[in-house]
């Protein structure tokens, strides 16, 4: 069959669901994870055909699309900061916003010697960025899920970085601990679950019914539980002048200052993301 011919079949079958933008995105994802081609093959020759068993994983995409599950889940691969990772049912996908959290702290500590520990790793997509990028860093990094850190050793390995992954819950650590005694990282950072139950109604159906909810949701009435916990893990596990990262929920960032404040955290700054929402905030701890 033509591969022109089943991109038009892509777009009759998703285009209501998806807008035709997207659909084209996603087309050029199937051919370029299942038949190594980019977009511009199909533009130069639109007659390219494929053969019966090279159709079948297209056609299989194609029913997980009409089911709303993310391509991500269905190709099992994402890209993050330039970098691919694997991702399934256990992890969340990583999303851009993230990227913006890395590329502050690698503005911060680029060069520089540090010590870092990621709390609620999931694909381990940030430790392993800051590992790739910061030549002399030492990185951490902690989930409570066993299921993600498995996932997350395969993207250290597949992205050729170091780092040392702890299956604990930061709610009540017991095996996270610093290299050398106490005090001991340069940087905490963490995009721990944010959302309430109550904003549910803005999250889309494929996010809902196909990303893990222990990745995601909060207690509506304490919200801040996992901001608070690291706060106070960062006590006694980050080093004086030490940096602490989070990224936010958009509608909690006047909270989040408190509770920095509340901790004795200086120099807070509360930063937006590419579309203008509260999205990360940095403190440095007190010497
Ligand atoms: C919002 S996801 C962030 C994943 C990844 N860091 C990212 O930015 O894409 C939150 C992560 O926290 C983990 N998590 C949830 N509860 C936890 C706990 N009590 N202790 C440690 N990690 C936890 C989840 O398994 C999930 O991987």
């Amino acid at each position: 069959m033509r591969l022109k011919d089943i991109q038009d079949i892509y777009h009759k079958e998703l285009d209501v669901i998806y807008g035709k933008n997207e659909v084209d995105a996603f087309f050029n994802l199937v051919i370029g994870h299942y038949l190594k081609l980019d977009r511009v093959h199909l533009l130069m020759e639109p007659d390219y055909s494929i053969t019966k068993i090279e159709e079948q994983p297209l056609f299989e995409t194609l029913s997980q699309l009409k089911l709303e599950k993310p391509i991500q889940y269905i190709l099992g691969e994402t890209e993050f900061f330039g970098l691919l990772f694997k991702v399934n049912e256990y992890t969340l996908i990583p999303r851009p916003e993230t990227e913006e959290l890395v590329a502050l702290i690698l503005e911060d500590f680029k060069g520089q010697s540090c010590k870092i520990l990621d709390i609620g790793t999931g694909t381990g997509c940030i430790a392993i960025s800051l590992a790739k990028h910061i030549e002399h860093a030492s990185v951490s990094a902690v989930d409570i899920s066993e299921d993600a850190i498995i996932i997350a050793k395969q993207n250290a390995e597949i992205n050729t970085v170091d780092v040392n992954f702890i299956t604990d819950d930061i709610l009540n650590p017991r095996y996270v601990k610093p290299v050398s005694g106490s005090h001991d990282y340069d940087v905490i950072v963490s995009n721990p679950p944010y959302v309430r139950h109550l904003e549910k109604i803005e999250i889309k159906p494929n996010v809902l019914d196909h990303e893990p909810h222990l990745a995601l949701f909060v207690d509506d009435k304490n919200p801040l539980q996992f901001y608070k916990a690291i706060c106070e893990f960062s006590q006694t596990h980050l080093k004086d002048n030490g940096v602490l990262y989070f990224e936010i929920n958009e509608y909690l960032g006047e909270e989040m200052i408190e509770l920095l404040t509340d901790f004795n955290f200086k120099h807070i700054e509360l930063k937006k993301d590419l579309s203008g929402k509260d999205r990360i905030i940095k403190g440095v701890k007190k010497g």
